[in-house]
């Protein structure tokens, strides 16, 4: 026994231990309909099954026209529910809890499913073209989409949502200076850029009710931790229950020094935030967390409250029966396979030694 399998409440949500699966996008599993598939169920299912305690659901559009690609999965319409029941009933059913991360990839959408709009006028990842910058009336408009979208996870029974509110996306652009170049409102102070983020999770809370969980995915730097703590203090007077930490936009904190520690700086985020939000909201760090060892080592120290598993998970679910029993387990490759999507034939070389094990 570790303290990683001790439970924890978050808001009215019971995790049975503390360790979250970090929400990665199964690029070529949805249907260009948006829809869940079979592969979806079942991929969340093993993991729940091998001991996971909380199931973040991958990035989620909000709107057809805020997805990465084509086979990106959405709950931007009621049809789009049911599947959502299965994953949900799948992880309830192995003792997980589980929340959806939801999404609107802003100037980083698709240009061929939809218009790049960001909160500002500025390049897009096609230095040519620039973002159209949104109408107050617009904003006002994609923040009732994540609200649909959040009343239509709880009717699917998920225990709560996720923010997807850092990696350049449509909420982060709001809080960076490099993409929000307002003078209105929803620019200019550390208030005013996360407003946009704050009102969403005031409109989840309001239509989903004080006990559904809201976490933020939020950023680490922007453009540096201080700020980025400001920025998930508005989340957290706007309703947040959890916070889970990982990148921005920006960069460039030159406070953040490596000092000998066994995790890399993207974790070191979470247990900074974890300094500053202790005993108040929990918090979950990310990034490069590949062993048992380092998992006893943040949870049992209390640096962070829940530990997110990304690529370790997707390698191989045994790591948390690893972390919680002492299972053997095939750790990853750390291999860039994973992350480039169905472009490139992404076989994961963890997977292909457990099969042939
Ligand atoms: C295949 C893949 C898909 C990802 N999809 C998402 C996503 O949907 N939402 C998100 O916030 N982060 C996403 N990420 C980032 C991960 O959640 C995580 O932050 C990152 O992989 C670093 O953690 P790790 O070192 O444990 O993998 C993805 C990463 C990978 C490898």
């Amino acid at each position: 026994m570790t303290r990683a399998n001790e439970p924890i409440m978050i808001n009215k949500t019971l995790v049975k231990n503390r360790l979250t699966m970090a929400p990665t996008v199964k690029f070529d599993y949805a249907g260009e309909d948006g829809k869940v598939t079979e592969k979806h169920i079942e991929h969340y299912r093993e993991r729940a099954e091998h001991g996971c305690g909380l199931i973040c659901v991958e990035a989620t559009a909000v709107t057809p026209g805020g997805r990465f690609g084509k086979n990106h999965m959405g709950l931007w319409d009621d049809s789009q529910t049911d599947g959502h029941k299965r994953i949900v009933e799948a992880c309830h059913n192995a003792g997980a809890a589980v929340i959806i991360q939801l999404n609107h990839a802003g100037l980083n959408s698709n240009p061929e499913l939809g218009e790049q709009i960001a909160p500002s006028a500025v390049p897009t990842r096609n230095e040519n073209v620039l973002s159209r910058e949104l109408s107050i009336d617009e904003i006002h408009a994609i923040q009732e989409k994540y609200a649909d979208a959040a009343v239509r996870a709880q009717k699917a029974g998920y225990d709560g949502v996720q923010l997807h509110a850092c990696h350049s996306y449509l909420i982060n652009q709001f809080v960076s200076k490099k993409t929000n170049l307002r003078a209105d409102e929803y620019g200019g102070s550390v208030e005013n850029r996360a407003r946009f983020g704050a009102e969403i999770i005031r409109m989840i809370r309001e239509r989903c009710g004080a006990d559904f969980l809201i976490s933020a995915r939020t950023v680490g730097i922007e453009p540096d931790v201080a700020t980025a703590i400001e920025i998930a203090e508005e989340y957290v007077k706007a309703g947040c229950d959890y916070l889970q930490v990982s990148t921005g936009i920006e960069w460039n904190d030159p406070s953040l020094k490596e000092e000998g520690e066994p995790y890399n700086l993207i974790c070191k985020l979470g247990v900074l935030f974890h300094e500053h939000f202790k005993g108040r909201v929990p918090v979950s760090c990310v990034n490069g967390i590949m062993t048992p060892e380092l998992v006893r080592y943040l949870i049992e120290n209390e640096l962070v409250d829940t530990v997110d598993f990304g690529r370790a998970i997707l390698a191989d679910p045994a790591i948390c029966e690893a972390v919680l029993d002492g299972a053997p387990y095939v750790k990853c490759f750390e291999c860039p396979r994973c992350q480039y999507g169905p472009a490139m034939p992404h076989k994961c070389p963890a997977a292909l030694k457990r099969m042939k094990a």
